[in-house]
């Protein structure tokens, strides 16, 4: 789904861009251009650039549990 009209950037693209390293909106706008235009999407923006850091963070604690296990 399309975040950012302005600057084609989808949810996909913000979970990718999360992997490669971003960590708040503003490495989000650097790194893709969301939000740089007219900035409707700062909102939803941010919500998916939230989800994605804390799935990141998730799944980054179950990779002990399951090299252990
Ligand atoms: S919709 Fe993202 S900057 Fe306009």
């Amino acid at each position: 789904m399309y975040v950012c009209v302005c600057n084609a950037v989808t949810d996909a693209d913000i979970r990718q861009a999360v992997d490669s390293g971003v960590r708040n909106l503003k490495q989000l706008r650097r790194n893709t251009g969301c939000s740089s235009t007219c900035g409707c999407c700062r909102e939803q923006a941010r919500e998916v650039l939230q989800e994605a850091l804390a799935e990141k963070r998730e799944a980054s604690s179950l990779i002990p549990i399951m090299q252990t296990g």
